[in-house]
């Protein structure tokens, strides 16, 4: 089983204004609302890809049933713990006239470390040897900065496969716990290294240097619209980015990761999971906002998918 877990959630709420004007009055023409956060977004594309997952996080509120109810409908098995408090809304302006999106996000719960170790607790109980556990994402307020390296921990040593995709200090702290693969993207990369990585060799070097330091198993640098680099023990691929038309660009990453996460549990060798990934993360930039692609569109683009084996 694949669980994803997002300790950060939050309710999208995207809305088109055409001329959207600051210091006036501004009317909506067009409005939905998804239910976000990184993990969550890995599960919506590992149903689309065919998969099961189940979805587990913090949530709060009102707001925190919609998504629950929002992911039941999509039939998306969950298991989410409540924290007092509501969890956060983000609006999303688009304007298809001055072509400009606008993100005003609600600062989001606190939670407490006893309903953190609770969540924890919870997650072990059902985890099995070879599971994946899928952890992404930023954190709640309240979370220790190394929420991530316990949980990487307390799911390695309970048999399962950890996938980190996070940023920053959460992966820094994430790596010292030898998770299975992260999935940087080329900026969270060179962050680490506190430098700029751009070519596939210095990537890398930078991945292979995490893989020994830090005992990590695989390494998936993304390079946005150039494309990816996989780095596995004995391998090293590089995938040439898919032309499709941008929808948006957003999630594109967390399609990588549920295609990652899919490929694993369903025993692909490492060309057919460069190629899944890549149209995975291709589709998904065709669509808008952060709505999951639909198989078909996935499917016809893996034969298009090329890659270079070093
Ligand atoms: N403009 C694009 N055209 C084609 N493919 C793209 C484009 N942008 C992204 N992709 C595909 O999606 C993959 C992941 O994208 P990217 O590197 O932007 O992830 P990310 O920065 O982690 O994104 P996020 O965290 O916002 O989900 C890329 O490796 C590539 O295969
Ligand atoms: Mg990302």
């Amino acid at each position: 089983m694949i669980y994803t877990v997002t300790l950060n959630p939050a309710l999208d709420k995207t809305v088109e204004i055409p001329s959207f004007a600051i210091d006036s009055v501004n009317r909506i023409t067009a409005m939905r609302t998804d239910p976000g956060g990184k993990g969550i977004n890995v599960s919506k594309v590992i149903g689309k890809l065919g998969g099961k997952s189940i979805a587990s996080g913090i949530l709060g509120g009102t707001t925190g049933q919609a998504i629950m109810s929002a992911l039941k409908d999509m039939g998306l098995e969950t298991f989410f713990l409540f924290a007092d408090g509501e969890t956060r809304t983000n609006l999303k302006v688009v304007d298809k006239t001055k072509h400009t999106n606008t993100d005003i996000n609600e600062p989001g719960l606190t939670v407490t470390e006893e309903l953190l170790d609770a969540l924890l607790k919870e997650l072990l109980e059902k985890i099995k040897k070879d599971d994946i556990v899928v952890l992404s994402g930023s954190l709640p307020k309240g979370a220790p900065k190394n929420t991530y390296g316990t949980w990487v921990k307390c799911c390695r040593e309970a048999g399962a496969k950890t996938i980190l995709d996070a940023d920053g200090e959460l992966l820094m702290e994430g790596l010292k716990e030898s998770p299975y693969l992260i999935k940087p993207n080329h900026h969270e990369l060179s962050r680490l290294f506190d430098t700029t990585l751009e070519t596939p060799q210095e990537l890398e070097k930078a991945a292979r240097k995490l893989m020994e330091e830090n005992k990590v198993e695989k390494v998936v640098v993304s390079m946005g619209a150039a494309g990816a680099l996989y780095v596995t023990k004995d391998a090293t691929i590089y995938a040439e980015g898919l032309k499709v038309p941008v929808g948006s660009t957003v999630g594109a990453g967390d399609s990588v990761v549920a295609a990652l996460a899919f490929a694993e549990e369903s025993g692909m060798s490492l060309e057919e999971t460069v190629r899944l990934s890549t149209a995975t993360g291709a589709a998904n930039v065709m669509c808008s906002g952060t709505q999951a692609a639909e198989y078909q569109v996935i499917k016809d683009l893996i034969p298009k998918v090329v890659f270079q084996e070093k």
